[in-house]
């Protein structure tokens, strides 16, 4: 089975998911503030071995982490000096009581459990001004943030001008405010996307649900909901490789239709984005996962000229997003194919969300 194969597979299941159960449990999970998903270090090992050279001589911060529970802190403590960290902090949120934070190494010794804990004056939350102290003094933000408040979260980290390595839930990349971000290149999805995330510890009260939910040898609840992706803003090796083309717009026109209220042709599948297409396209959100911004170029999402979602025949496809390759532009001008629809400019198509 080609690995092509498998990675569509597992992208169209995610769309499938995100389609048919809109109020899927991170959904709940925000509407009902339940944030205590922990994350495993496996999955932080698998996607942090990406950015080793990202963290020589910085100060890595997770804000959302108590030390006790948190595998962003024994990751980044058990690796301190292979990636040459000059300080680690930890901060610890508390509903019922203060917030603390502790530091690593600590100043008597290296042991991942002798840390030095300073108490807060207030709970810790990340926006306090005791935490954004703590932010204006690190380099990298490492964490898994509550789902609840991931806009205001990513909002600080861009306000604070920070790089960041954080997971999200994969329908985070539909906000108006995180698109923006990617459409101008600030930010973009990591390395694991869906099932390359393989699941959440959970506290004893949050029910064990879904078909891959288990406990595991070490007895911590696993719940796996395969529709969380990584987001950051340090460089990846991936998101300078283009996406292979294999398919042919001239000859497959009825495979393309063109949308209602756009001029610009629907894509279902990233794996089947022509390769002689030099108009717009809408291709699916997961298409992020690919993208190379210097193949590509991102015009808009979601909507129409109308600024309604955009439809084929009456339908909307689940949310698209408008693309053009920027490589046609450049080299195959006069014979790229195009179907004119309307005589709406390009200038036109370039508004904003
Ligand atoms: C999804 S959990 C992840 C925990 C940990 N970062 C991990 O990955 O294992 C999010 C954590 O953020 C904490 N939290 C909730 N609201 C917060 C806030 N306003 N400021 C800081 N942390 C908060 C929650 O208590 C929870 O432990």
């Amino acid at each position: 089975m080609s690995s092509q194969y498998v990675y569509t597979k597992v992208v169209s299941e995610i769309e499938r998911k995100m389609r048919k159960v809109p109020r899927s449990f991170l959904k709940d999970a925000k509407a009902n503030k339940k944030d205590e998903f922990y994350t495993q270090l496996k999955d932080i090992e698998s996607e942090l071995k990406h950015y080793k050279k990202h963290f020589k001589g910085k100060v890595v911060f997770c804000n959302c982490d108590d030390p006790k529970t948190s595998n962003f802190f024994k990751y980044f403590a058990q690796n301190f000096e292979e990636l040459g960290l000059k300080k680690l902090i930890t901060a610890c949120y508390k509903t019922q009581d203060l917030g603390f934070y502790g530091t690593f190494p600590s100043s008597k010794n290296s042991d991942l459990n002798n840390l030095d804990i300073v108490y807060l004056e207030g709970d810790g939350d990340f926006r306090s001004k005791e935490s954004i102290e703590l932010l204006k003094q690190s380099d990298i933000v490492v964490t898994n943030p509550p789902f609840s408040l991931f806009r205001e979260y990513i909002a600080q980290l861009i306000q604070y001008d920070k790089k960041f390595l954080v997971i999200g839930n994969i329908n985070a990349i539909t906000y108006k405010e995180i698109f923006k971000l990617i459409q101008k290149n600030e930010i973009w999805l990591g390395i694991n996307l869906g099932r390359g995330i393989s699941g959440f510890i959970v506290p004893e009260e949050y029910e064990l649900y879904g078909t891959e939910a288990r406990v595991d040898a070490s007895g911590c609840r696993i719940v796996s909901p395969n529709n969380c992706l990584w987001l950051t803003n340090l460089d990846t090796t991936t998101r300078h490789e283009d996406i292979v083309l294999t398919k042919t717009y001239i000859g497959n026109e009825s495979n393309y239709p063109t949308y209602d209220n756009y001029n610009g042709i629907n894509v279902n599948k990233t794996q089947d984005v022509p390769k002689d297409y030099g108009g717009v396209m809408g291709v699916p959100i997961t298409f992020l996962h690919k993208y190379n911004p210097e193949q590509f170029e991102i015009i808009k999402f979601r909507k129409g000229d109308d600024e309604k979602d955009l439809s084929v025949h009456g339908k909307c496809p689940y949310f698209r997003i408008l693309i053009k390759n920027r490589r046609l532009q450049k080299k195959h001008k006069p014979s790229i194919a195009v179907t004119p629809k309307s005589n709406i400019s390009e200038q036109m198509c370039l508004i904003d969300l």
